[in-house]
């Protein structure tokens, strides 16, 4: 797409900002159909949009904009497998991972193989009959793996707790700082633990670490040299590699380029969700996944999930100066989801140039943030309510209850609508004075206090709800915000699928490493030469 009718959608939806007084009090009070107009579902997820900045005008809009973006094109080309990702010459076929039925394609059937190897796999170490070095059975699983390599399988874990095997525990270290390795390791017993390398490069600078001191590690509890292959499965699309840190080829769960590490929780890096909770469970998250593809490949764009998300983002982005997005999971379960969508959007679409690499004269991704409700009503929800910056927000709340105490999710739904809707509402200054009136405080006492109680309310969010926080419904829900990301770069006009800007920080890495070992060379900034000769003192 040349930059032309990008500029000039923005430049025509800035208009129509322009054009219009934007009350969501007053968009309600004059539409009693506001709620239904504006949700649409699919797939287990309700989604009410209503509570945003938007008249049916609005979305004509966006969605006009959706024909000249292409985007049609680009979501047929994303499932064909056409080499989307055209700075490093790759399809981005994450949907071919959660397939369902009988494979149709060379993809679908190294992943229907694959598949294959997880589940034998799974069953030896959930039935016994893959031992350790002194022959007991595996009890407890380390994941070594970071980015798209941890935070998926960590989070979809988590949430998934109620379907953990209680005979086995499974562990995500991430971090090179070797607490992470030696905290985690110092409560297992080296002859039950197997650790999972999961790195598509397999060339990781963390894993790598960790993974040499997790074999360190196991030698020093007296694992014999060729016992090892007991203790070390991969995942890598880099054979070559992990064979040459020692693991056996049979050992190693494919991995391919077709797929990215931020899309790859569906592949073998899924193993510690399969070993954790079973390999129905981890079909089941496939399945859900499949069924947001299947939404998101085939719904009318005006009901189409992801797509709405996507572009009342994309409007907040760029016409109203919204530089980021709270995401709030009313689950405490969900409480790693922020950091999973963090990674996902922001190494997806923290761009500067277009798919042809011209400077954007507009901004791109915004900054993801949030935690689990109700713990940040009580910290950073304050900013949300009366910082000067708007900040649109995405609520997710879960119809079913997580646990058996039914009356604190009552508590629980009540305090995730009351925020969206105390966003919307607000407080105005005469509201607030009539407050403090009916309180008994004096005139000149009102009239101090009124304005710190003011809140600006009209700040819009969405609100998801999901069905039930099963293995299928957050398959559905993850697939969901994938296809909003991929949809968002589509309307940016970038490359959603590489990201070179991560890389400069790996070179650098390894030349500062040499310095620790070596010389500082002379041509370094000077606060980088100085904090090195600080921290080596
Ligand atoms: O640091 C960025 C990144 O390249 C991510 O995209 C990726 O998920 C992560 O590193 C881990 O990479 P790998 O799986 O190759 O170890």
């Amino acid at each position: 797409m040349d930059a032309l009718p990008l500029a000039a959608a923005i430049a025509h939806l800035k208009q129509h900002k322009d054009q219009h007084h934007w009350s969501l009090r007053e968009l309600f009070a004059s539409d009693t159909q506001r709620a239904e107009t504006f949700s649409a579902s699919a797939a287990g997820i309700y989604l009410d949009f209503s509570k945003n900045l938007l008249r049916k005008e609005t979305l004509e809009l966006l969605l006009q904009y959706t024909e000249t973006a292409g985007l049609k094109k680009q979501i047929q080309a994303l499932f064909a497998g056409e080499s989307i990702n055209n700075t490093e010459h790759r399809p981005a076929l994450h949907t071919a991972l959660r397939f369902q039925g009988t494979p149709k394609s060379e993809h679908e059937q190294a992943v229907a193989d694959c598949r294959t190897q997880m589940a034998r796999f799974v069953e030896h170490i959930h039935n016994g009959s893959w031992t350790g070095f002194t022959g007991k059975p595996i009890r407890h699983v380390v994941n070594i793996g970071i980015g798209g390599s941890d935070l998926g399988p960590r989070m979809v874990c988590e949430a998934l707790c109620p379907w953990h095997k209680p005979e086995l525990s499974v562990h995500f270290v991430a971090n090179v700082d070797g607490a992470d390795l030696s905290d985690t390791i110092a409560r297992l017993p080296a002859d039950e633990t197997l650790f999972i390398v999961a790195s598509k490069s397999f060339s990781t600078l963390e894993t790598r670490q960790n993974a040499l001191a997790a074999r360190h590690w196991m030698l020093e509890a007296g694992c014999p040299e060729n016992a090892l292959e007991k203790h070390f499965v991969a995942v890598s699309s880099n054979i070559v590699a992990a064979q040459d840190f020692g693991i056996a080829a049979q050992n190693i769960f494919p991995m391919w380029d077709w797929v990215g590490g931020r899309y790859s929780l569906w592949s073998a890096i899924g193993l510690p969700i399969a070993l954790a909770c079973g390999f129905d469970v981890y079909s089941d998250l496939l399945a859900g996944a499949h069924a947001m593809d299947t939404h998101f490949a085939e719904a009318p764009f005006e009901q189409n999930l992801p797509i709405l998300m996507a572009l009342i983002h994309f409007w907040y982005r760029q016409c109203w100066g919204a530089g980021s997005l709270a995401v709030l999971p009313y689950a405490q379960r969900l409480a790693k989801f922020p950091a999973w969508l963090q990674q996902l959007d922001m190494e997806s679409l923290g761009k500067s140039v277009d798919r042809e690499g011209h400077a954007l004269n507009y901004p791109s991704g915004a900054v993801i943030w949030g935690a689990e409700g109700s713990n940040g009503q009580h910290s950073f929800h304050q900013l949300l309510h009366q910082g000067t910056d708007m900040i649109p927000a995405d609520f997710v709340a879960i119809k079913e209850p997580t646990s058996e105490l039914a009356e604190q999710h009552k508590w629980l739904l009540a305090c995730c609508l009351s925020q969206s809707q105390a966003l919307l509402q607000g407080k105005s200054l005469a509201e607030a004075r009539k407050e403090l009136e009916a309180s008994g405080h004096t005139h000149k006492e009102v009239h101090r206090l009124a304005p710190h109680k003011v809140i600006p309310g009209n700040r819009p969010s969405n609100t998801l709800v999901v069905d039930k926080l099963d293995p299928y419904h957050l398959g559905s829900l993850l697939a969901l915000y994938e296809h909003k990301v991929f949809t968002f770069g589509c309307l940016l006009d970038i490359n959603p699928f590489d990201q070179w800007g991560v890389e400069l920080g790996k070179v650098l890495g390894n030349a500062v490493y040499d310095a620790i070992e070596g010389e500082i060379p002379a041509e370094w900034d000077g606060s980088t030469a100085n904090l090195l000769k600080l921290l080596l003192k």
